[in-house]
């Protein structure tokens, strides 16, 4: 074979390698409205960035005469490329192949990139379209897994892990999705689950589609295993783009501060006006979120799971941020267990990656019942404590309305060392609300009026004087835990000054191997 024999053989190996598992399996996968490997890549990638590792890699396996049966690649795209410049790592399952089965070397083109990203400090993104285990491989393809896992442990806190789901995810390969930091889903084509409707079926007798068990609409909203739900995939590939803008590339890096137009000190009359005469009014953080933030953009997660908590990412003067924010218009935006688990997992996500967190708080306290104390609202609860209290980044907490109860030591308090926080005139900073506190402090006394008109008079009165008192900022604020009352239109000026003077703040836990948040 001459030289220019050896580079055709080159150019053809590669071509055979860029068809997968060949063009009546693509054409397959077309027809079910999904993309393949490459394509996803492609789109998710700056054009022209990606290069690919082991497109020559075949499996080893002799099984069930498998070895008659070899496709370059061997079913999932690994390498690397860039998003708006900067390095990340990805693989991409090839359903084309075996379903994107997981075998040894497969597993191996994967851990070869994440070892890669750590070592290199950049975000692994993971495409998941696959049957899970290779089942004529048996046992080597579990360890594959594992080695899997364990490189997701390791690498998390160290390098963001973003896992999309654009096809079938099940059985022990859920496992390595669950270690990333953020999972998405589509409406279609996109399921996850332990075990299948079949399995279900048989060993519990319950009857219920794939949609139902583990489609992307019940992990958006009833599990919170996904992050993000969208429509399709190529809306989901530009999502993951944008997620990447707030983050940075590792834990040793700050994310990028971007050019900001929006002028820092953007006046905001409506937000005078956004908090009801009325207490027990509703209104919609997300108003408040959109007025305050650059250009009002806030990539939202979990939008549909425990709505009664709001976060996402956001920036200030082009600062990245972590928004957590109770929502009045959502359960009066009590906190329960799952807006605890919700808001605990994303304050700890931000501190590992030097994400400043913004806290806007109007809480009426925790849920009360047998369903939360039974379901562990405790330990939930400590969960969310445990996560802001120990978090190191610039923590700037703004009090809207409510904050009652342990509720407000939960929602990033002074003591949990809040570095700045303020309130709005209408903050009422107490331990329970004015209706609560006349039924306990003077139950007795009414006990013994008889008449409805004395009664409510008397409670009138009373919550008046319990209101005067401490259903304002200002008794926490002559003690400093409120560092100062701030009028609303100037919330977006007062948080980016605060985030100015924050910069270069630095606070270093104890040592410790880790630390044991109650989970
Ligand atoms: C080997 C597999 C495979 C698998 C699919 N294929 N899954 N090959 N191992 N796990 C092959 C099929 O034989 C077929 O090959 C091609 O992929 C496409 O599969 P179809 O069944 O034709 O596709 P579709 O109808 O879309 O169904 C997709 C599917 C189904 C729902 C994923 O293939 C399926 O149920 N697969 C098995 C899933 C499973 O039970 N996996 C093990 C889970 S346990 P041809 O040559 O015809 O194109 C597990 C443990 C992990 O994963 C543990 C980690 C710790």
């Amino acid at each position: 074979m001459n030289n220019q024999d050896k580079i055709k053989k080159l150019i053809d190996l590669r071509t055979e390698a860029k068809l997968g598992g060949g063009l009546k399996r693509i054409e397959a996968q077309h027809r079910k409205g999904k993309f393949t490997a490459r394509e996803r890549i492609e789109m998710l990638l700056d054009e022209g960035s990606f290069e690919e590792f082991d497109m020559f890699v075949k499996h080893r396996c002799t099984n069930f005469g498998l070895d008659k049966s070899k496709y370059l690649g061997d079913g999932v795209v690994t390498g690397h490329g860039t998003i708006d410049g900067r390095i990340v790592y990805v693989f991409s399952q090839d359903f084309t192949i075996f379903g994107g089965s997981l075998s040894e070397t497969f597993a191996m083109k994967i851990c070869k990139i994440m070892d890669m990203a750590m070592k290199v400090g950049a975000p692994v993104i993971g495409i998941n379209d696959s049957g899970g285990a290779r089942i004529q491989e048996g046992v080597t393809s579990l360890a594959g897994y594992a080695e899997i896992f364990e490189r997701n442990i390791l690498a998390s806190g160290v390098i963001p892990q973003i896992s999309a789901i654009f096809g079938p995810c099940a059985g022990g390969a859920v496992y390595s999705p669950a270690l990333t930091d953020f999972i998405m889903m589509t409406e279609q084509n996109s399921y996850m689950f332990v075990t299948g409707p079949k399995v279900v079926k048989t060993v519990t007798g319950e009857d219920i589609t794939t949609e139902d068990l583990g489609g992307g609409k019940i992990h958006a909203s009833k599990s919170g295993v996904a992050h993000f739900l969208v429509e399709n995939e190529k809306e989901g590939l530009m999502l993951l783009r944008k997620l990447l803008t707030y983050l940075p590339q590792n834990n040793l890096e700050d994310p990028i501060v971007t050019e900001c137009s929006d002028p820092i000190e953007r006046k905001e009359e409506s937000l005078n006006e956004i908090i009801p005469e009325n207490p027990n009014q509703p209104y919609d953080i997300i108003d408040v979120i959109h007025l305050v933030v650059d250009y009002g953009e806030f990539l939202e997660i979990h939008r549909n799971y425990a709505k009664n908590i709001v976060v996402g990412f956001a920036k200030f003067d082009g600062q990245p941020v972590g928004i957590i924010a109770n929502q009045p218009n959502y359960l009066a935006g009590v906190l329960d267990i799952e807006a605890s688990r919700k808001a605990a997992r994303f304050v700890r996500f931000c501190d590992s990656f030097n994400i400043p967190i913004i806290t806007l708080v109007d809480v009426p306290g925790f849920l009360p019942g047998s369903k939360q104390e039974y379901g562990g609202i405790i330990t939930h609860g400590a969960k969310l404590m445990f996560a802001y209290g120990e978090a190191t980044v610039p923590k700037i907490t703004v009090t809207l309305r409510k904050s009652y109860g342990g509720a407000h030591d939960v929602m990033s308090c002074k003591q949990l060392r809040g570095d700045l926080n303020y309130a709005w005139p209408t903050a009422e900073i107490a331990v329970m609300g004015a209706a609560g506190a006349v039924e306990v402090l003077q139950g007795k006394k009414l006990k013994k009026i008889d008449n409805p008109d004395e009664r409510a008079k008397f409670i009138a009165e009373h919550e008046e004087d319990y209101k005067e008192k401490f259903a304002n900022p200002y008794q926490a604020a002559s003690l400093g835990y409120i560092d100062d009352v701030i009028e609303p239109i100037n919330t977006r000026f007062r948080i980016i000054r605060g985030l100015q003077s924050l910069a270069t703040k630095k606070l270093v836990n104890p040592p410790k191997k880790h630390s044991n948040i109650p989970l």
